[in-house]
Formats: structure tokens, sequence, C-alpha cells
């Protein structure tokens, strides 16, 4: 039986990022690279998973899994040093051992299963694509249809590199990594210790080393900010692909952005400019008018969103529910067939089915300390420009006059007013002429 031990690669300095954050951490598609590397090699099904990290990193909670082995590299020496650092959580009898870079994000599943494959002990293989124009990855050196060697763009001392180039990733047996790591020195421009190594100490031994090519796309390195942001319109477009194939109309796909964990229904329509954060969940025949932004929620079946509607963190939308334009709703249920269609807050409230919120109205949530619930029963009206003061309860079939502010529970099929009475002075434009 195939024993897959996977190591992630995530303890470089990154300082090509130039940022205070670890580079690993830093999102595409609303999820960190690691993340992104965590989870394909989750699916691979592996049955060990060790991320070599720096001493500064902190585990993000997301990443606190079980199956999962964190080793820390003390001092940044190469990549060959980093799997040095975990040399003593890998067991000779792995007859597979895949090396992941953490800012190698888009690698698919479909790859590494090509690469996993290994016939025998002396076989090894990598992922490459081939690229012209100038560039920084570490190129193959290939002979006889085998990798000879791989130099660092930086030790060629001519201009002409070879366009093979390496994407990091590679697989072998766990007996040719404990044999050759230790072999590998820093004899270099960097004084680093490159992991690349390995398969020029493995070509000597007659090893097997094999290529596999595929784009520059899936493979690429992230190391900067603009490598970042292709990165970001390369998933967004495998996203919005991933979509369409699945049954979403998207009016305008390049302008629908969409987080890793996004989960859609059947005939969901989104309309131009709609920005979709983590954590999102969007029912069946729903409807997202443009301009909207959706965070962290569950949308039901049939509901209407927008146009420019915010959604954050904690709504739970009921089905046939509709946000208008201009409302804000915060961690907030809404329930069956309920309107909030114009120019409202609605924060940690709590609605029931058939509620109408009239234009304007504001759940004013905060005294400048602390949150409070409001609720408002089924099939409630609230007039427009109202202003419910928490915590306060609004009974089911109670209505609220509008511009009231309320700041007393109103019972059940009542009306809830508060409001000076208006006066009426006559001859009013006469008196103003006299002055
Ligand atoms: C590396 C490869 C290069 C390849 C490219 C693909 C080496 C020597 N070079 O170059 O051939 O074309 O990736 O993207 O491997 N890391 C550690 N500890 C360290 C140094 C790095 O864990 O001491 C980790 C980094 O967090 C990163 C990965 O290893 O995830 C690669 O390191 P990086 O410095 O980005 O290597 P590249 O110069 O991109
Ligand atoms: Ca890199």
């Amino acid at each position: 039986m195939k024993k897959l031990t996977t190591i992630i690669l995530a303890a470089g300095k990154g300082t090509r990022m130039s940022s205070s954050r670890s580079k690993v951490l830093h999102p595409i598609a609303n999820q960190s690279m690691l993340s992104h590397v965590i989870d394909t090699s989750q699916k691979l099904k592996s049955n060990k998973i060790i991320v070599v990290v720096n001493k500064l990193f902190q585990i993000p909670k997301e990443n606190l899994k079980t199956n999962i082995t964190y080793v820390v590299q003390k001092k940044q020496l190469g990549t060959a040093d980093a799997i040095k650092a975990c040399l003593k959580n890998i067991n000779k009898n792995d007859n597979c051992v895949l090396m992941l870079y953490a800012d190698v994000p888009l690698i698919n599943i479909s790859s590494l299963k090509k690469l996993i494959n290994l016939k025998s002990k002396k076989e090894i293989k990598i992922l490459a694509f081939k690229k012209l124009e100038k560039n920084n990855y570490g190129k193959l050196v290939i002979q006889n249809n085998l990798v000879k060697e791989i130099i660092e763009a930086k030790e060629f001392k001519k201009d002409t590199q070879p366009v093979e180039c390496n994407s990091g990733i590679f697989c072998l047996n766990a007996e040719a990594l404990i044999k050759f790591i230790p072999k590998i020195k820093n004899n270099n421009s960097k004084k680093e210790f490159y992991l690349t190594d390995v398969f020029k100490l493995a070509f000597n031994s007659k090893y097997h080393t094999k290529v596999i090519f595929g784009e520059e796309e899936e493979f690429m390195g992230i190391n900067n900010k603009t490598e970042l942001a292709s990165a970001e319109i390369a998933m967004q477009d495998n996203l919005r692909e991933k979509f369409l194939k699945q049954g979403v109309t998207l009016v305008d796909p390049a302008t629908v952005y969409f987080s890793k964990d996004t989960k859609i229904g059947k005939d969901v329509t989104i309309y131009p400019n709609v920005f979709i954060g983590p954590k999102v969940i969007i029912g069946n025949n729903s409807v997202i008018h443009p301009f909207s932004n959706l965070e962290d929620c569950k949308i039901g079946k049939a509901v209407a969103i927008g146009p420019n509607a915010r959604v954050r963190p904690g709504c739970v939308i009921g089905d046939n529910a509709k946000i208008g334009n201009f409302v804000e709703i915060k961690k907030s249920k809404l329930g069956k067939g309920s309107k909030v269609n114009h120019l409202s807050y609605v924060g940690d409230a709590i609605i029931g089915k058939n509620v109408n919120i009239g234009a304007g109205t504001i759940t004013c949530n905060y005294d400048g300390k602390n949150k409070f619930i409001t609720e408002i029963g089924d099939n409630a009206f609230i007039g427009s420009n109202s202003s419910l003061v928490a915590p306060v309860k609004i009974g089911k079939n109670a209505y609220i006059g509008s511009g009231s502010v309320i700041t007393k529970n109103v019972a059940q099929g009542a009306l809830g007013v508060e409001r000076a009475h208006q006066i009426e002075i006559k001859n009013w434009s006469k008196r103003l002429k006299r002055k």
C-alpha cells in the first residue's frame, strides 16, 4: 500500500513580500496560501502532513487540524535545511514523500496524482513548465529525458538559461530523501542549502529523475505582491468557471469576486460588481443585484439582495426574503418572506416571518459600550424612519408608526407610536411676510 507523507515548506522569510505578515498567510480568494496547500494535501489523502514553519509563525485557528504536524526550522538556511528539520518525522518505509511549497498555492490534485504514483524506490518525479521570458525560477538541465540537475536562476553565469522551469514540487521515496538531504552543501552564491540539489545527487546515483510538464498558471510561485495579484486573478477565473459550469448565471463574470469556500445553489443569478467574502452560502433561485457585498452569511432560496446591499457576518436570510438598496444587515436573522427594502441598518436583530421593515429604519443596537438585541415578531410592520432602541421586542402583528423612536416593548397586535402631536398655525405665510 502507498504510504504518502506530504511536507509543506512554509518557513521562508518572505522578504520580497515587503509585509509584516508571514508570506504564506497572505490570502488568495480569501483563504491563506498555506490553507490552500493544506486543503490540497488533505484531498490527496496523505497519511501524514508536515508543515515546516519558522519560529515566529503563529498557527492560525483554521489550520489547527489534528492530522497536521508543525515543525520549526530555527534558521532560514534554505529549502534543504527546512527538510532537514523534519527528517526525524519521516518514516523510512514511507514509499512516497511529496514536497509542496506553501507559496505555490494553485497546484491541482490531478497534477499531484501523476506525481505520486512512483513505480520504484529509485524513481523521483518533478513538476515543471516551460517559460521563454527571463524569470527567477530554478532551471532543469535535462539529459536523455531525465533531470541531470536543477540550477537556481541566480547561479547562472551566462544570460542564456534553459526554458524548463522548476515548480519546486516533487516526489520521492523516503529512503532517497534521508540519504540525499545530509549530502547537500551550501557552496553557492546565497550560501543556502538548496533542496533542488537532490536531483544532481540522485542523477549521479543512477536514479530515474523524471519530469512531468504542466502550465505555469497552476505552478506559479508567489514571492511578491505582483505575483500575489496574478494568482488572485487566476484563482478568480477558476472560481467563475466553476460556478458557470455549475449553472450559476453571471451576467458579467469578470466583475464578480468569490471566495474559495463560496457555496451557491441552482439557478442563482449574480449581476455585475458583486463581492462575495468568506463563508457565504446562497440558496437556489436567489438573485444578487449589482454592487452588493456579502460575507459569512447564509442566504435562503429565492432571496433578492441589493442592489448596493451589504450583508455582514452572522446573517441568516430566510427563503423569499428581500434586502433592498442601501441596506446594511449584520448578525441578524430575517425570517421567510420578510422585507427590508430601502436604506436601513439592521444589526443584532431576530426578525420573524413576513415582516415589513420600512425605509430608513434603524436598529439602535449599540450604546457605545454593549450590543443589544431587537426582536420583531411575525407579520409585524415597522413604519418608515423608525429607530428601534435595543434591547426591545416588537410583538407579532404589531405596528410601529413611522418616525417613532421605540424604547419600550410593543405588545402583539398593538400600534407603538412615539411622535409629538402635529400642530398647525393658520396663515403662517402671511405672518412671515408682515415682518
Ligand atoms: C524555489 C526553488 C526554485 C523554484 C521555485 C518555485 C529552491 C532552492 N529553489 O525558489 O528552484 O523554481 O521555488 O516556486 O528550492 N522555505 C523554507 N525555509 C527556508 C527557505 C524557504 O521553508 O529556509 C520555504 C518558503 O516558505 C517557500 C518555499 O520554501 O514556501 C520556497 O522558498 P523560496 O525562498 O520562495 O524559493 P524560490 O526562490 O522561490
Ligand atoms: Ca518561492
